[in-house]
């Protein structure tokens, strides 16, 4: 059963200068089962963070638009978290491109934080790279936490959600947990805020956590000892999880599925094992077998340092070419300037049709027209 079903998400940004949309997210479709996490990765600018802060309802710049339909399922409620978003833009007939906004952004701001306000913090909680920005420097983390513990739970006694959050504190494993109740954000090193942040998030006990590049900021030291606590608690506590990481190891330790993003969209979604396990890694260099991955997640597991690059000396190759300019979409494939795996057969749709999730495997699918049959 899927907690959050994302459907055809749209979050486009206007862009004064250059008057156009900067097409961030552009037709984005995943869910999320319950106790299953999901990872996101892709080069930088691919609308990862987009996606997630969609989700969260926290998208800032105006005049901002976000059309489709997110649906979060919790406690058998079904609620469409971008319920009427339409009123506020006006779509194309043919192919429901976002035209033009309908309404001023701050009516669409009232009512995404109208909907959000039961939700985002209590059964969403989301985790950044800077834990110290997204914690109250001038609140003790102890007391962050027991509010946390209030705002969603049961629980709304003061002593006894003060004795929740000192649990929190252990389970993301503070030491002295007594004694870090009373720090200020400020006053813990980046490793131990990242740990506070994580106890804050789950201690509103959220349906789903999202967790965007947890690890990036740390030290390489830290980042694993965080990630060895996020497995941890995944299986302990069962977490659902939408993880973001450009990290590859991280995901492959964490994450039951995958979606790989670029220039907006999901190139390739199935499970870890099928598109980041060693096997398929070993596949690689093996031109048959590689052919079961999109050319641009080839190109991407080949471009980011994993354990196996260093174990193996395997060489690091940069994805020639620049991201995708996502003001100017090509017709075709959006991969089609970087891609080299586009062949005389299919070089005429890659240029002008832009190619559909292909089914390739048991849920595995993958938009490449090499994939068509
Ligand atoms: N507030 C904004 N205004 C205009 N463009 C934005 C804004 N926020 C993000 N973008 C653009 O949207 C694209 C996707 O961004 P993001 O989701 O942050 O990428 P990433 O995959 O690295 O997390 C990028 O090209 C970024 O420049
Ligand atoms: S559709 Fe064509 S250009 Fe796009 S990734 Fe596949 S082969 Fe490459
Ligand atoms: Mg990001």
């Amino acid at each position: 059963m899927s907690i959050l079903k994302i459907e055809d998400l749209h979050t486009y940004f206007y862009s004064k200068s250059k008057q156009a949309f900067i097409r961030s997210v552009d037709g984005v479709s995943l869910q999320i089962a319950a106790g299953e996490t999901l990872g996101i990765v892709g080069e930088s600018g691919s609308g990862k963070s987009i996606t997630a802060l969609s989700i969260m309802g926290l998208i800032g710049a105006e005049p901002g638009v976000i059309a489709g339909k997110i649906g979060f399922k919790t406690n058998g409620i079904q609620k469409n978290l971008l319920q009427d978003i339409n009123e506020y833009v006006k779509l194309s007939k043919q192919d429901h491109r976002i035209m033009a906004v309908k309404k001023k952004a701050k009516e669409w701001h009232r009512h995404t934080d109208r909907v959000m306000k039961k939700i985002r913090g209590k059964e969403i909680a989301m985790i950044f790279q800077d834990p110290k920005a997204s914690m109250n420097p001038f609140i003790t983390i102890g007391r962050q936490i027991s509010e946390a513990v209030r705002l969603n739970t049961p629980i709304k006694n003061r002593r006894e959600a003060k004795e929740k959050a000192l649990y929190w504190l252990e389970q993301v494993k503070i030491d002295s947990a007594r004694l870090r109740f009373n720090n200020y954000p400020y006053g813990l090193s980046g490793g131990m805020c990242q740990r506070a942040m994580i106890a804050m998030a789950l201690a509103s006990e959220p349906a789903l956590l999202i967790a965007d590049e947890p690890t990036t900021g740390l030290d390489a030291t830290i980042q694993s000892k965080i990630v060895d606590l996020m497995a941890e608690l995944k299986s302990v506590l069962g977490i659902t999880m939408m993880l973001i990481s450009h990290d590859i190891d991280v995901i492959k330790r964490l994450c039951d599925r995958v979606a790989v993003m670029y220039g907006g969209t999901v190139l390739e979604y199935g499970s870890a094992r099928d598109i980041l396990s060693a096997d398929v890694e070993t596949k690689f260099e093996d031109q048959i077998n590689r052919e079961f991955l999109h050319p641009y997640t080839s190109a991407l597991l080949a471009s980011v340092p994993s354990e196996d690059h260093v174990k193996g000396n395997k060489p690091l190759q940069a994805i020639e070419g620049d991201v995708l300019d996502t003001i100017n979409i090509p017709r075709g494939c959006r991969f089609y300037r970087r891609c080299n795996r586009v062949n005389a057969a299919i070089e005429d749709k890659c240029q002008t049709v832009e190619p559909q999730l292909f089914q390739t495997g048991n849920q595995h699918q993958i938009r490449c027209w090499l994939y068509a049959a």
